[in-house]
């Protein structure tokens, strides 16, 4: 009898990404030859004097910004498609934290944003990928200073969770690593959507930087939970194995 088995549909998936991921891959070149045209362009047009040269000076620049958002979109989408395997080492998740932290600090000054760290003194070395997890970390920081144009509170803090049962489920004692902002919060009817690619209330936005987390995350076995009060601010948790099985479940 004609059988089909639906496992089949997640190859097709990966074909359709890898294929997704060669094109912009192909993109990315004549992209920059663009970028450098232009680039050269600018610098032979000089100082506009006409009306005329200031007006084709004025397109060359928006054409410049323009190309440089595509290269952004481009690139985060690559980053994003390409993110299937890890390579877990033992890491320090305060000392990665700290080092985020102070190589943004003076982001953070500019920004009146006051920073937090409460770092768990027993916390275990995890393993996993360091590059990925500082990604996925910064990626939650921008959200944070994002949400806070105006300054605010960046809190954040690690803490060595206890195994437990949840919903007659055992779970091994994991990691938990909080990032809390007293930003503008995200309103309830978005909350649900926000781990979704290109979803992204902002106008410089790709709306990749939190699929890319959960990405990371759940790369490392693990998983991410946010919760938000419209004009207080938000909380996201990640929570991460100790012992990595350095899964390539999507
Ligand atoms: N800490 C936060 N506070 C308020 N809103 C947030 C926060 N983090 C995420 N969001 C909301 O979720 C959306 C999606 O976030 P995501 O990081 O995926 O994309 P983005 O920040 O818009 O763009 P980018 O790809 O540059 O990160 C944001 O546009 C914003 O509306
Ligand atoms: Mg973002």
């Amino acid at each position: 009898m004609p059988r089909f088995d639906a496992r089949e549909i997640d190859r097709w998936d990966q074909d359709v990404a890898s294929l997704a991921g060669s094109l912009v891959h192909e993109v990315k070149n004549p992209l920059s030859t663009l970028n450098i045209s232009a680039q050269l362009l600018l610098e032979e047009a000089g100082e506009p004097k006409s009306p005329k040269e200031q007006r084709a000076v004025r397109r060359l620049q928006v054409m410049r910004e323009e190309i440089a958002r595509i290269e952004q979109i481009v690139s985060s989408f690559l980053q994003y498609v390409r993110l299937q395997t890890i390579e877990g080492r033992p890491i320090d998740v305060n000392a990665l934290i700290a080092r985020l932290l102070s190589d943004n600090s003076e982001a953070h000054e500019r920004g009146k944003i006051r920073v937090h760290f409460k770092a768990a003194e027993d916390l275990p070395k995890i393993s996993a990928d360091e590059v990925l997890l500082r990604q996925a970390f910064l990626n939650l920081i921008r959200n944070a200073e994002h949400a806070m144009p105006d300054g605010g509170e960046l809190i954040v803090r690690t803490v060595l969770a206890a195994g437990d049962e949840v919903a007659g489920e055992t779970r091994e004692p994991h990691v938990e690593i909080e990032v809390i902002d007293t930003g503008v919060g995200i309103p309830p009817e978005q909350l649900t959507q926000v781990f979704r690619p290109y979803v992204s209330s902002k106008r410089e936005g790709t709306g990749l930087g939190l699929p890319t987390v959960l990405r990371i995350v759940r790369l490392h076995g693990g998983g991410i939970q946010v919760e938000s009060e419209p004009g207080q601010g938000s909380r996201f948790v990640v929570e991460l194995p100790i012992e990595s099985s350095g899964s390539d479940e999507q």
